[in-house]
């Protein structure tokens, strides 16, 4: 008898062993036994906990300290890992320069965060915050740079492995940016004159704790009409309704990006199918908010024809996108200069896009991303279309003091993994998908989730028969 496959498996968090591998790039100082030092350390999730700790102000030197010692032993096992992932990419993709360059940045802020001395008092605190507000900032717009170069090595590589290592790039990058961004969001406020007393202050670090869902959609959906407008020369109305004085805790950036993604599909698909069928007038985009318990939902309803049956599975494809295949005639184009929106070159595209929800446009990276950020803090994005008509999209976030359950890091092998996620998009239990091997899901779903595992796995596996002698 042979299994047609490994036997998968979840099992609570063990060290991550990651497999050496021939060093590719050189670099004077590139300390490879350090990098792997660091990579095989255990990450440890944000947590709820983590990210709401110093809620009670003024904040105190002690929780300043307290809070760049986890920055400080975090983020380089995170850095370390994602240089790790650059040396497993096949050897032509590594050298593509795009790439070549975002795997120099991760170095260089992995480089410099490590060789930080233990952070004993406020001096050395504030040194390592600066450097690390620069180091998030160097690494804040890789993504369209990485776009650029897995486009042009698309062929180089299977599209599930491009997309995993993609996913877990933009998931690592999400909790780089959550930690380092919290540090430094507390560490300013820390040294603010006017950081108040009050209890009623809505920040803790970058958290807002009181952010209206229906406020930041209004305020986007203006940015985004205006944005159509410059580039159509004419946009939809919009509307909100529902429950619009919800509030929820959530980081108001990745609120931003999914907004404006999910805003910009919108207006873009209703004024293209406006001049496909030649209406007399835009239909106006509706955006629902509701109030769940723990979590606020957002619909966006456009009338802008939906998305083909054929085109559906694709969606949340990297580097997918239907404005690309209109404008160009075979994949093999899809390289550097190659016509994405409205004819435009890709670095045009980029560049327009700049600071407008992301800067990706064009590119196919819109839904994905949305949805990973999304399901970063448990949250999910689901879209359903009528083809013909329009789409219905689904926002669902998890607001970040809602999600203060106990969780629990497993680790997992990829094709556990996938029966996770599938899983997950029924009955939510993961709270941070953190990469392509752990996830942190919510203790009271560890058995459930393993018995899940095991049920799919057998019926999964079947017997060969043996050839008769
Ligand atoms: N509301 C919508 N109506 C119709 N089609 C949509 C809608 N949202 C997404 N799509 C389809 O899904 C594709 C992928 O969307 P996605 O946002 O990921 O990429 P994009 O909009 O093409 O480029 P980018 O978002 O990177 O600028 C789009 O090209 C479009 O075909
Ligand atoms: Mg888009």
């Amino acid at each position: 008898m042979l299994l047609a496959r490994a036997r998968p498996c979840v099992r609570p968090c063990v060290r991550l062993s990651s497999r050496p591998c021939a060093r590719r790039y050189s670099r004077a100082h590139y300390d490879e036994q350090l990098v792997y030092k660091f990579a095989s350390q255990k990450i440890n999730p944000v947590t709820v906990g983590q990210l709401l700790k110093y809620r009670r102000l003024p904040l105190s030197r002690e929780n300043i300290l307290d809070s760049v010692a986890y920055s400080q032993a975090e983020l380089p096992v995170r850095l370390a890992k994602r240089v790790i992932s650059f040396h497993n990419l096949p050897f032509i993709v590594g050298t593509n320069p795009h790439i070549a360059r975002v795997y120099e940045l991760y170095y260089d802020a992995f480089d410099r965060l490590h060789a930080f001395a233990p952070i004993a008092d406020l001096d050395a605190e504030w040194d390592f915050t600066c450097a690390l507000e620069r180091q998030t900032q160097m690494l804040a717009d890789v993504i369209p740079v990485i776009a650029q170069g897995f486009l042009e090595c698309k062929q180089y590589m299977p599209r599930e492995s491009r997309t995993a290592f993609i996913n877990d790039l933009i998931r690592s990058r999400i909790g780089l940016r959550v930690i380092g961004e919290q540090h430094v969001a507390l560490s300013y406020q820390f040294r603010s004159t006017h950081s108040p007393a009050a209890d009623d202050e809505p920040w803790v670090g970058a958290i807002h704790t009181k952010l209206r869902p229906a406020r930041m959609m209004e305020q986007y959906a203006s940015l985004v009409q205006n944005m159509c407008e410059m580039h159509y020369a004419t946009a939809p109305s919009y509307y909100l309704d529902g429950d619009v004085d919800e509030t929820i805790s959530y980081i108001p950036s990745h609120f931003e990006y999914i907004a404006c993604e999910l805003l910009k599909n919108a207006f873009r698909a209703t004024v293209d199918f406006t001049a496909k069928i030649n209406r007399s007038s835009h239909p106006p985009i509706q955006i629902t908010i509701t109030k769940g318990d723990g979590y606020v939902g957002v619909r966006i309803r456009d009338q802008g024809g939906g998305i083909s049956k054929e085109n559906m599975p694709n969606v949340f494809e990297y580097s997918w996108s239907s404005v690309m295949s209109a404008s160009s005639a075979d994949d093999s184009s899809l390289s550097a200069g190659a016509s994405t929106m409205a004819g435009m070159s890709l670095q045009t595209n980029l560049a327009l896009q700049q600071g407008v929800g992301g800067p990706i446009a064009g590119l196919g990276f819109g839904l994905p991303m949305a949805r990973l950020y999304a399901g970063y803090f448990g949250g999910s994005l689901d879209i359903v279309s009528m083809e013909g008509f329009g789409c219905d999209v689904f926002l669902k976030l998890r607001s970040i003091e809602g999600s203060a359950i106990r969780g629990v890091l497993i680790e997992c092998d990829p094709d556990a993994r996938e029966i996770l996620l599938q899983l997950n998009s029924k009955e939510k239990f993961i709270i941070e998908d953190l990469d392509s091997t752990h996830l942190f899901i919510t203790a009271s779903h560890l058995k459930r989730v393993q018995a899940a595992v095991d049920k799919e796995f057998e019926s999964t596996v079947y017997e060969v028969d043996q050839p008769a002698k």
